[in-house]
């Protein structure tokens, strides 16, 4: 099994970073081998709504998408992970999410019957305890799921980190551990 991680939090070694390691390490104690794409660290420029991408199913943007396209394309499985900016991902993961606009073309506009099925995974954190943000930042990964042609199969999160660290929330990361430990095992 082939894992890629896509991670959009701005913070070295933030909340969501350590969640995101947990449920890591359970990928590869299962013999899952991983990519990791900090979208951060990258270059994804921003879609611009052209929709040349319904034409052939390809983006003409030329920048780091390229690669990122080639990883998400041989993967199984999918796990988007993000702190909740403002009811959603961050900005530089959702500049990555609308770059997949391709993905949906290829699937819904040009109806291509050979894209592989994947198992998607959304790893999140929010600073407040409101439960709508479970729903907020999932409706966007759900959507981004459909276009590469994952379901989401589970969401990964902890609310309330302005109150209370991940790294001092031992049951949420033993959790997060054995959701990927039976991710990367099928
Ligand atoms: C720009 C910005 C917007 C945020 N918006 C929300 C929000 O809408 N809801 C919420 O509960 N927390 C919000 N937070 C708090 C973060 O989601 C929270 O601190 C998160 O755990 C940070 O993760 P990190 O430690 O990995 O950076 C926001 C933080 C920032 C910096």
């Amino acid at each position: 099994m082939k894992a890629v991680i896509i991670y959009g939090g701005p913070r070295e070694n933030g909340n969501t970073k350590i969640l995101t390691d947990s449920f890591i390490k359970g990928l590869l104690d299962a013999k899952c081998s991983i990519d990791f794409i900090d979208v951060t660290k990258l270059k994804v420029n921003p879609c611009i709504g052209c929709l040349k991408c319904e034409k052939d199913g390809e983006c003409f943007i030329k920048d780091d998408m390229k690669f990122i396209y080639d990883i998400v394309e041989k993967s199984d499985i999918v796990i988007l992970s993000s702190p909740v900016y403002f009811a959603s991902v961050t900005s530089q993961l959702k500049a990555l999410i609308d770059r997949f606009q391709s993905f949906y073309s290829k699937k819904y506009i040009l109806k291509n019957q050979n894209i592989k099925k994947r198992k998607g995974y959304l790893i999140f954190t929010a600073g407040g305890k409101n439960e709508k943000m479970v729903e907020s930042i999932g409706l966007t990964a759900k959507f981004f799921m459909l276009s590469i042609n994952a379901s989401l199969n589970d969401i990964i999160y902890a609310l309330g980190t302005d109150e209370i660290k991940v790294s001092d929330r031992e049951e949420i990361l033993k959790t997060a551990y054995y959701k990927g430990y039976d991710a990367g095992r099928g």
